[in-house]
């Protein structure tokens, strides 16, 4: 493991007690971005942990804040992943945060805390190379966003009121994906499908995507949402949801 004593992450591979994911661990002080790192050096099941990114990237391009000293922002290599990480990761983390935080799923995989989004998922592909990117605000204050994301973005600290230690809800989180990395692998998809599609709460909501507004229908195999629109049934694979029945 190549983690300097002062990292929060230092000491990880050993306390964890994973089969596929996490026995080997680098821990970044400061990387580009996880996934990049990964992207370009993984190897099967390794973890790579920066204290801060400077060039931490989300869905649709998007920049990804990555202060140090606030969040967990880590990319999970791997070989020849199975389908169904997206969804996986999801309650991943879900479940690792349990303890401390309940969070939702707001489908595909962001996770939110008091309709806050806490969390975000990046998954990237090269050649057989798949890199899971996690995001999670930790420790956050609201003036640690620009202030239009102060409305929609938060921390686990912040919603909860409560200290996190980053280095236990990582390695929560881990071990609860690699348990259901394994059950994904041993062909437990459509179960764990089903437990995010339940997750996300979704059906009979008003919502748009894009320039698209429909009422959900229903969550298909491939994740992907089907809703009932002026224009007759429309699938989507990914988007940004919003809800357009307030709740
Ligand atoms: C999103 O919601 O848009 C996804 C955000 C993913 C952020 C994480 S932080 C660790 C990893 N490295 C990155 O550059 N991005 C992901």
């Amino acid at each position: 493991m190549t983690t300097s004593p002062g990292h929060f992450a230092h000491g990880l591979a050993e306390r964890l007690t994973t089969t596929r994911i996490g026995r080997r661990v680098f821990a970044f002080d400061e990387l580009d971005s996880t996934n990049t790192y990964a992207l370009d050096h993984g190897e099967d099941g390794a973890v790579y942990v920066a204290e801060r990114q400077t060039a931490g990237r989300g869905r649709f391009n998007r920049q990804w804040l990555s202060k140090g000293g606030v969040g967990l922002w880590f990319t999970v290599a791997l070989e020849n992943a199975p389908e169904g990480l997206v969804y996986t990761a999801a309650l991943a983390v879900r479940d690792g945060a349990a303890p401390d935080c309940a969070l939702a799923i707001k489908w595909p995989n962001d996770l939110l805390y008091n309709k806050r989004k806490v969390c975000g998922i990046l998954v990237e592909q090269r050649e057989h190379l798949t890199a899971l990117g996690i995001g999670i605000n930790v420790r956050q204050q609201p003036g640690d966003f620009p202030p239009e994301l102060r409305e929609k973005a938060s921390s686990l600290e912040h919603e909860s009121g409560r200290t996190i230690d980053r280095a236990a809800l990582l390695q929560r989180v881990l071990t609860d994906l690699d348990q259901k990395i394994m059950l994904l692998e041993q062909g437990s998809a459509a179960a764990l499908r089903s437990e995010w599609a339940a997750a996300c709460n979704l059906a009979g909501r008003r919502v748009q995507c894009g320039d698209t507004r429909g009422t959900v229908l229903d969550i298909d195999e491939a994740g992907a949402l089907h809703l009932e629109t002026t224009e007759g049934r429309v699938r989507l694979l990914s988007g940004d949801l919003t809800f357009l029945d307030g709740a």
